[in-house]
């Protein structure tokens, strides 16, 4: 097989309150902290061969406009959009406007929680959903989307030029 032209980068995304990952209910949330999930992600993207980029914000603009910016660069996104998944008409239209790939990513089983919880306003325009894995959901998410975007990568980038073409 001819070796990649380009680099595949993926962009996580982390909504409110994620910033507390390690100490806001770790009975729910686990210990991780969101910088240790950043780094596994980082050494997970090397074993397979992507890059990743990440983001946390607190506000659903601030998300909205990370989206419009990244989709610039990236070939898909890890979306874990905390309370903004069960509400957030925004930031669904910035993920289907840009039209990249997105796999919604949760810590905790939101189905096994409270009714408004198993309500996401993103899960039918993804291409699958991990949830209840704690920090591994992450890692299962951004395996699942880099062999999405291998598998198709001749039809999100344009092929490359060839000087001899
Ligand atoms: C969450 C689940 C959401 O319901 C909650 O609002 C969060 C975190 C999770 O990762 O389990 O903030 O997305």
């Amino acid at each position: 097989m001819a070796a990649r032209q380009h680099t595949v980068k993926i962009a996580v995304v982390h909504g409110p309150n994620l910033n507390l990952l390690g100490r806001r209910e770790p009975a729910v949330y686990g210990s991780a902290t969101l910088a240790e999930i950043n780094a596994a992600l980082t050494t997970l993207a090397a074993e397979l061969g992507v890059e990743v980029e990440s983001f946390q914000s607190n506000g659903e603009g601030a998300l909205v406009d990370y989206v419009q910016g990244a989709a610039e660069r990236v070939g898909g996104f890890v979306v874990n959009a905390g309370g903004y998944t069960h509400t957030s008409v925004a930031l669904r239209d910035a993920l289907v406007g840009v039209a990249r790939p997105f796999v919604e990513v949760h810590l905790s089983n939101v189905f096994a929680r409270e009714a408004f919880r198993h309500r996401s306003m993103l899960a039918d325009r993804a291409l699958g959903v991990v949830s209840g894995f704690g920090r591994d959901s992450y890692l299962l998410a951004l395996r699942a989307l880099a062999d999405h975007l291998f598998q198709t990568e001749h039809t999100w980038r344009a092929p490359p030029t060839s000087a001899t073409a």
